[in-house]
Formats: structure tokens, C-alpha cells, sequence
């Protein structure tokens, strides 16, 4: 490779990576060149991340080329990779969860004098750094993370990758956590960085994040490069799903079904003391309940409110009509078929188990074993057809969790779920880290279970699930219920507005 003949910042060829026999980088290229953003889009499973961990020194490539700026380089460990100015924020954040915020940022770099550590200077870097970045998000630098929300987390993993002299800036689904207010101001410090020349490489699954910030895709699937959007104005839905799936494009749009019956759930002046102000909602047999609103709205307390991991200050909670708020707890609420699926992903997860264990772990006792003894055959027959329902790739059930990509982690606690044999159903922003395509198929999924359930409460920030997805919406806003619309009656602007907190103009 020619030095600097072609003005690129990174040029990759060839990049091979296998684990066992399992090929999941197959004969790679990708330019970047400076101060564009390059996306790498593709569905879950595809690659996108082991691509970005070989260019971190997180795995070593089988075979393959790598040159920054025309000189070819080899990089063996993480150490390598940043003194090439390459830094990335993971998608698993690769925080270390018992050290505080200022640890963490600094970690691997820290300010010394002499062989002390400088937590001064570190801290006032810090501090003013935070104020900089204009999140608004108030992060205590001598918290641990493990007690941080995964939207602090987020900001932290982020700012600790800004806080470096950098040349490649990699993003693997940074905004998971954010509203579009963080993503927006995200994205101005991706502007700054690439008008100074900084190259990056985005992956996200948000079609609209990429509209706006992408100036160039490459497409993977099965570890291969399948396809290039080479302008910002090419990149469209439409583009970027035929490149990405063989299965063809689906609506988003589900059936709804028009004939609900009676309420099954139904909530009043429901309180709780982290927060929740009068809640009053009902769920009919066969609806889709929406709730949304922006992260600090209440919409998520509401699900753990009622699956009983919130303390209960007032209200009622009745199931077909019996009150259980006054001693409301998981175990009571699963003995009344109700299951909650929550939006920490990998909550729950036994990373080192296999996708079997871990789909058909919570329903173990009472659905596949008799008198104690594990009936393995049931349990195998359940668990394939549930990995072929959400297309859990690779479809190999002995496969150990944390061998899974993001999104395919996300779709066997969807799939756990769906082995219980549940009537009520709370899911919370499931479709987070989930490709495109795999997305249809999880709003199918939910149609469908919506049909036979006694209700189902969706709660997600994506508008288009909303819209399309339930019968009817209900935004909270300052942890109480600011409107409920009807589906003919929600449109986009009038969501935004309540989510947002402001009247609707009439
Ligand atoms: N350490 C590992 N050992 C074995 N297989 C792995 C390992 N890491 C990833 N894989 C496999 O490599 C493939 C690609 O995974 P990768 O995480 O790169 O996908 P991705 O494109 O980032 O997907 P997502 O959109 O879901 O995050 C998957 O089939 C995954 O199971
Ligand atoms: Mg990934």
C-alpha cells in the first residue's frame, strides 16, 4: 500500500477473521477517509462489531491488511490501536463497573506526579469536560458506574473515548440509551471532530440517526461486504434494507385487531415513591397499550410498577378485576400470568450458559420438567422453535450467550419470555440493538401474542412503534400520564408535542 497516495485515513483489505469454524469476517475492505463518517450497517450478527474489536486490538484478524494514513500497520493489542489515535466506544461500553466515573475515564492514562496519581487534575479535567459536552445529564464523578443509569453509562463511555487525542473515532451503537436530544448534541461533537479532519466509523441500527450523520455505508451480512451507499442523500430506509436482507422488506404496519374485549388490567391513581403521579391507564383483551415519553418520563417505572419491582405508595393494580397493588411483588404478578421484559439488555442473561439455558431458564420448574426431572427433549423442541421464530443467528442452541452479537442477545430474552406461558405482557423498549429486518419480525411477534393475551403495554421511544404498533398511545411526561391517543388519532407531531411536554395546538 502506497503511503498516503490515496489520501485515506484508514484503508482495510482483506480482513479475515474465524471463531472455530465459524467465518465471521469474510475478505473485508472499508476506506475511510478524514473527516467523514462511515457507516457500517448491517443485520445483527453480521460482523460490524468484531470489525470494529479487530481495529481495537480486541481480537487479532486471521488474514488481512490494515494502513492508517498509507503506512501499513499491525495491531496486536489494545495499547496499539490507541497510540494510532484510534479509539471506540463499544457497544457493551467496556466500563469497568466497580471503579467510580473519573476512574474510568482515566483509566490506562492517568495523570501522575511522581508515582502519585493526580485525582485533581484528573477531576477538573473531567468536570470541566462534562460541562462542556452540554449533556445536561448530571454525573457524579465519584460514583461507581455500576449504579449509574445505562444513559449515564453511555455518556461516560463516551466522553472517556472524546477525552482522547484521537485520529479514528469508532461508534458501536452509541445513542442506544440516549433521547434524540443527547443524540443531537452527540452528533455535534461528531461534526467538530470530523471538520478537524477526524474520521468515524457509526454503526446503528436508526435509520434516521444515519440519514443525518452518515456521509458513506458499507453494507456487511454474513461477515461479507454486500453492498456501498457512497452519498449521504442515497442513504434511505429503502437502500439500506435491500442491501441488507435477503428476506425481503416487510411493513412495518401490523393488522390490528379491531375486536378487543373486556379490560383485563386496569390501573388507578396508581403512585409509587420513585415517583409515579395518579397513574390511571386500562388494557383491553387483545390491545397494544403504547406508552412513550422521554427516559426520565415515568414510562419505564410504570413497568416495573406493575410487575412489583417498585414501591407502591397508593393505587390499585387489577388483574381481571382482583387488586393486587398491596403486595404486588415479581412473583405474585407471574403467578398471574403477567411477564415483564425489561429494557436492560442482558438483564437477567447468564452470559456463560448456552442459548437453551438461558431461553428456558425462569420456566424450568413448572413447564419442562415433571417431578423435579428436566424433560430435555420438550425443552430442546420449544427452544429451536423459538430460535427460528426470531431468527436467533447463529441458530445453534448450544452456543454460549456471550459469543452472541448485541442484537441476538437481545432476542433470546425475548425468547425466554415468550416460552412462559403468560396472558399479560409489559415489554420495554425490546426492540433496542435489533436490526431492521429482525424488528419486523419482533412487531409480528407482538401483533400475534397481542391477539390471545388479556393485554399487552408496550412501552418504547420509538414514535413509528407507537404509531403503527398500538391501539392506543399513552404519553407520560414528569412521571404522570400527560395524554392518551387514539391510534386514528396519533400522528407524529402530536406525540412529539406531548412527549416533549407542551400543549397541542387545536
Ligand atoms: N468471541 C466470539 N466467539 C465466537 N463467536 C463470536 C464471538 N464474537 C462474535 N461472535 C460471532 O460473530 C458473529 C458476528 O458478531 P458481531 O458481534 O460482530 O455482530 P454485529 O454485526 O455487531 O451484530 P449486532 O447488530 O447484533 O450487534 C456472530 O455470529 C457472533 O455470534
Ligand atoms: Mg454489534
Amino acid at each position: 500500500m502506497d503511503r498516503d497516495k490515496d489520501g485515506l485515513l484508514l484503508k482495510v483489505r482483506g480482513l479475515t477473521k474465524s471463531f472455530e469454524k465459524n467465518i465471521v469476517l469474510d475478505d473485508v475492505d472499508l476506506d475511510l477517509k478524514p473527516g467523514e463518517v462511515h457507516v457500517l450497517f448491517g443485520e445483527n450478527g453480521a460482523g460490524k462489531t468484531t470489525f470494529t474489536k479487530i481495529l481495537c486490538g480486541g481480537y487479532l484478524a486471521n488474514s488481512g491488511e490494515i494502513a492508517i494514513e498509507g503506512r501499513k500497520v499491525h495491531i496486536a493489542k489494545p495499547a496499539d490501536s490507541r497510540s494510532l489515535g484510534i479509539v471506540a466506544v463499544h457497544q457493551d461500553f467496556s466500563l469497568v463497573p466497580q471503579l467510580s466515573v473519573l476512574e474510568n475515564l482515566y483509566l490506562g492514562r492517568e495523570y501522575k506526579t511522581g508515582p502519585f496519581l493526580n485525582k485533581r487534575k484528573m477531576a477538573k479535567e473531567a468536570k470541566a469536560y462534562f460541562e462542556n459536552l452540554k449533556i445536561g445529564l448530571d454525573i457524579d464523578l465519584y460514583k461507581k458506574i455500576a449504579v449509574l443509569s445505562m444513559e449515564k453509562q453511555q455518556v461516560v463511555a463516551i466522553a472517556r473515548a472524546l477525552l482522547q487525542p484521537l485520529k479514528i473515532l469508532i461508534l458501536d451503537e452509541p445513542t442506544s440509551n440516549f433521547t434524540d436530544r443527547e443524540t443531537g448534541i452527540l452528533f455535534e461533537h461528531i461534526r467538530e471532530l470530523t471538520q478537524r479532519g477526524v474520521g468515524v466509523i457509526y454503526i446503528s441500527h436508526i435509520v434516521e440517526e444515519l440519514m443525518e450523520i452518515g456521509d458513506r455505508v458499507t453494507i456487511l451480512r454474513d461477515g461479507r461486504v454486500v453492498g456501498h451507499i457512497e452519498s449521504n442523500a442515497d442513504i434511505t430506509k429503502e437502500n439500506l434494507l435491500k442491501g441488507m436482507v435477503q428476506r425481503g422488506v416487510q411493513k412495518v404496519q401490523q393488522a390490528l385487531t379491531t375486536d378487543l374485549g373486556d379490560v383485563c388490567l386496569e390501573v388507578n391513581h396508581l403512585c409509587t415513591d420513585s415517583g409515579l403521579k395518579d397513574i390511571n391507564l386500562n388494557v383491553k383483551k387483545g390491545e397494544i397499550l403504547g406508552i412513550g415519553g422521554l427516559p426520565d418520563s415515568g414510562k419505564s417505572l410504570i413497568g416495573r410498577a406493575l410487575f412489583g419491582l417498585e414501591k407502591i405508595t397508593c393505587g390499585e393494580i387489577k388483574i381481571r378485576g382482583e387488586d393486587i397493588a398491596q403486595d404486588i411483588k415479581p412473583s405474585r404478578a407471574l403467578k398471574n400470568r403477567m411477564i415483564y421484559f425489561p429494557a436492560e439488555k442482558l438483564d437477567g442473561l447468564v452470559l456463560c450458559r448456552d442459548i437453551k439455558e438461558n431461553a428456558t431458564l425462569p420456566s424450568l420448574k413448572d413447564k419442562f420438567s415433571s417431578r423435579g426431572i428436566l424433560d430435555k427433549g420438550r425443552e430442546k423442541d420449544a427452544v429451536s422453535g423459538i430460535v427460528e421464530k426470531l431468527n436467533i443467528r447463529p441458530p445453534n442452541m448450544g452456543k454460549r450467550v456471550c459469543y452472541l452479537s448485541g442484537g441476538n442477545q437481545q432476542k433470546v430474552i425475548m425468547g425466554r419470555g415468550l416460552l412462559k406461558e403468560a396472558k399479560t405482557f409489559i415489554f420495554d423498549e425490546i426492540t433496542r440493538g435489533v436490526d431492521i429486518a429482525s424488528k419486523v419480525e419482533f412487531y409480528e411477534i407482538v401483533a400475534e401474542i397481542a391477539k390471545d393475551s388479556d393485554g399487552v403495554i408496550f412501552i418504547t421511544s420509538e414514535l413509528t412503534e407507537l404509531l403503527d404498533l398500538c391501539h392506543r398511545v399513552i404519553i407520560m411526561y414528569g412521571k404522570r400520564v400527560k395524554a392518551t391517543l387514539r391510534h386514528e388519532d396519533a400522528t407524529r407531531e402530536k406525540l412529539v408535542h406531548h412527549i416533549l411536554g407542551l400543549e397541542v395546538d387545536r
